[in-house]
């Protein structure tokens, strides 16, 4: 088969799987009892010197925050902390999202988009939405006996999930699944996310009219957003689109990557597992968050200092990058005992998957939902679900995003 040939998410996760970190945690833990410390390159970006190079060269100087502690006191602090320096990649091909704003820009706008994620909404899309979504991407292997979790269920349901947010109608998906792919392979190819930026922008356009040639009543998001106001203010089309299109990596590739990784954790550890499945009520929950905790699918994000400040005692100059490292901060021993390993029984504190602060995820609410949903669905329709001893099982990969590139399965 050639590259075109093969399925677009197929494609995706074989590029970001290849050649990635499996377990960058030891030397995480090494660096967490400074706080923080002047970043490692290597531990950034691997051994491309070449990047190393590039990032160490004339540029400001990049801190990582690895304690719990430091990455609070950095992501509580938007005045100190700001997150305008994603204009620079993300704006350019998502346009100006409130992922990029600082105070006060982006609590207003903020404030707007919360009133698409309702408790009223959420409600809607569990029934509407969500579990169709996924009962139909089960149906597909159900007769088969056994199924490649990441590549049939937990990476295309909530890039289908976003775009049934949208209302993209079906004969329009497999497009919309090829815009989406070359959009969150913005790190791989950056013309050619942007060329996927204005397909999305185009299309999303057409649908928005129609929407409001309706009068914005319905339930859709585009309905939603179109009609939301506050103290009289509208959001413009620019600012629709770029929401949604924030979405797709915010949404859909977070989603995708955190689910894995619980399916991962539960099929390595069937006792956990059980516990899950036979109180699927009360471990449900339990299991969403502990997955979170032990593996979340984006390690960092980043911040810049706007005036000289302190983070656990260490000086941080105006204008340095400050990489906050979520996924330490998520095995700090202080606040976790026996951190690196998933215990869906484990008592639950506030940890740093969705990260902190006034750009707390905005999502987080429906990602749990949806995982709650892909479980309460994989529990009652594939049974005694197991790890395929005849499969390959892809490890846990990555620096900046992680997941495990192949889940084989088999039940019954
Ligand atoms: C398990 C899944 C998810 C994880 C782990 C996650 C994680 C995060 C993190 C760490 C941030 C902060 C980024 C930063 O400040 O630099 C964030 C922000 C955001 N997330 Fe999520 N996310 C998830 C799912 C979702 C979903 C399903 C949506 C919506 C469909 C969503 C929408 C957003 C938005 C709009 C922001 C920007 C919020 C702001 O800047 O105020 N996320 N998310």
């Amino acid at each position: 088969m050639t590259d075109v040939e093969i399925d677009p998410f197929e494609r995706f996760n074989r590029a970001m799987g290849m050649g990635k970190i499996q377990d960058p945690y030891p030397a995480f833990a090494a660096s967490r009892p400074k706080g923080i410390e002047k970043a490692d390159l290597r531990l950034l970006l691997g051994e491309d010197a070449a990047a190393q190079g590039a990032l160490a060269e004339g540029g400001p100087p990049i801190y990582t925050a690895y304690s719990y502690d430091a990455v609070c006191q950095v992501l509580r602090d938007g005045d100190t902390f700001s997150s305008k320096m994603y204009e620079a990649v993300m704006g350019i091909v998502m346009g100006h999202t409130i992922l990029e704003m600082d105070e006060p820009e982006h609590r207003q706008y903020r404030t707007l988009l919360q009133q698409a994620f309702t408790k009223k909404s959420l409600e809607h899309w569990e029934h509407e939405l969500v579990r169709p979504v996924i009962d139909r991407l089960i149906d597909k292997f159900i007769d088969r006996g056994r199924a490649e979790l990441v590549t049939e269920l937990t990476l295309p349901f909530p890039v289908d999930v976003v775009a049934g947010l949208f209302g993209i109608p079906d004969e329009e998906m497999k497009q919309f699944h090829i815009w989406t792919v070359e959009l969150i392979s913005v790190g791989l190819d950056f013309e050619g996310a942007l060329r996927a930026s204005g397909e999305i922008r185009d299309h999303l356009k057409v649908l928005l009219e129609e929407r409001r040639a309706a009068g914005c009543v319905g339930d859709d998001l585009l309905s939603i957003l179109g009609r939301a106001e506050l103290d009289g203010h509208r959001l413009t089309d620019d600012e629709i689109f770029a929401f949604c299109r924030l979405l797709l990596p915010a949404g859909a590739e977070t989603t995708y990557r955190s689910s894995s990784n619980l399916l991962y954790g539960l099929l390595h550890n069937p006792e956990q597992l059980d516990l899950v499945r036979n109180q699927p009520a009360t471990m449900i929950p339990k299991a969403i968050e502990e997955g979170l905790r032990w593996e979340p699918p984006l390690l960092t994000i980043m911040r810049q200092a706007t005036r000289d400040t302190e983070v656990c005692g260490v000086p941080i100059e105006k204008g340095a990058i400050v990489i906050t490292n979520l996924g330490s901060a998520n095995h700090d021993t202080g606040r976790w005992d026996n951190a690196e390993a998933i215990d869906v029984l484990r008592e639950q504190h506030q940890h740093m998957a969705f990260a902190f602060g006034p750009h707390m995820c905005l999502g987080q609410h429906l990602a749990r939902m949806e995982t709650r949903v892909l479980l309460e669905q994989i529990f009652a329709r594939l049974p005694n679900l197991r790890l395929d001893p005849d499969g390959d099982v892809g490890p846990i990969t990555g620096l900046t995003f992680r997941s495990p590139t192949a889940l084989p399965v088999t039940w019954g």
